[in-house]
């Protein structure tokens, strides 16, 4: 019995919480995380000695206000010290032989956004952004709303190193950057909180078709045997045929509680355990029902 009015509760608390789970997906589908990010596809390109090298990878993310356009020039630093272009008077070493040119920027010290407008101030054509030291290779879509319309892409630490290394010596090198893939790690957070729904709701319809019927059935089962029990101790209660001088004949006495008739001679009555006794008609339909006395609602099985 106990089973049964916990079940249901139990499966109404889950299929609640899936229904909650399920309206809290949906309104985060369109947050503000929710956007692509574009990898940046760059082509390095530089000259040691007669040879000419070319890198290739996909070693940056585009800004999130960044325009995905494809974008080439010599590699610029700013000059001395200030590799994080925040000071607006920041000057660029630009080479005279570039005419398109992309700032190389360390990342802090000011927004994003600063250090954008002032490598647009000075004319770059692109921006790319490096990393904090110790990041290794992590990147990440940069915001920076209010920047004028330049690319900006971020490249990881080490890489940023190396071409601050080789500009540092003196190598000239080109960047080509090309819009490389788009991602959604959004998507695929998305797709996983799908399929845990999903599988949840499984285990939940498994739970209502497959556990609760067999708790069904078990109950049921039970009344059956209730039945059966109840049968068997309505045939053990002693049965008496009354006849003439009987004391329980005494009109004023006695009277079938169930029927309201008094005991005539030859009627067949039964005697409970609790000593009470009433018509045979009477009284066994009364026990299949409710099992107990009723004048003392003693109950039959307790015996
Ligand atoms: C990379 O850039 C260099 C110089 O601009 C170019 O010669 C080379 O073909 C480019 N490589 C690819 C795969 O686009
Ligand atoms: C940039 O150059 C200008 C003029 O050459 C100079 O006045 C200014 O101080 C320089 N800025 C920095 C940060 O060195
Ligand atoms: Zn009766
Ligand atoms: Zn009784």
């Amino acid at each position: 019995m106990n089973l049964l009015r916990i079940t249901p509760s139990t499966n109404s608390s889950i299929s609640s919480r899936l229904w909650r789970l399920s309206i809290f997906l949906l309104l985060s589908l369109p947050d503000s995380k929710g956007r692509a990010i574009w990898t940046a596809h760059l082509n390095i390109t530089f000259q040691v000695g007669d040879r000419i090298i070319s890198q290739l990878g996909d070693s940056g993310v585009f800004g999130n206000h960044s325009p995905l356009e494809r974008v080439s020039g010599a590699v610029v630093l700013p000059e001395r010290w200030n590799q994080n272009a925040c000071n607006p008077l920041t000057n660029f070493s630009r080479p005279e032989q570039a005419d398109s040119w992309l700032a190389l920027i360390e990342r802090g010290g000011c927004t994003f956004t600063q250090k954008i407008n002032v490598a647009a101030e000075k004319g770059a054509n692109g921006v790319i952004i490096y990393n904090y030291p110790g990041t290794g290779n992590k990147v990440f879509p940069m915001s920076h709303r209010g920047t004028e319309n330049i690319v900006a892409v971020m490249i990881s630490n080490l890489k940023g190193m190396e071409l601050l290394r080789l500009i540092e010596k003196g190598v000239y090198v080109t960047i080509v950057i090309e819009v490389g893939r788009m991602q959604m790690p959004w998507l695929s957070h998305y797709v996983m909180s799908l399929f845990t729904i999903l599988a949840a709701t499984i285990a939940y319809l498994f739970l209502c078709c497959a556990w609760r019927p067999r708790a069904h059935n078990s109950s049921m089962g039970r009344q059956r045997q209730i039945k059966r029990d109840v049968k068997k101790a309505i045939g053990q209660l002693q049965l008496r045929v009354l006849k003439e001088g009987d004391k329980e004949l005494d009109p004023n006495e006695n009277n079938c509680v169930v029927c309201f008739d008094i005991y005539k001679p030859r009627d067949v009555v039964r005697i409970l355990t609790c000593k009470h006794f009433f018509h045979k008609a009477c009284i066994d339909p009364w026990l299949l029902a409710h099992r107990t006395c009723p004048m003392c609602k003693y109950d039959i099985l307790k015996t």
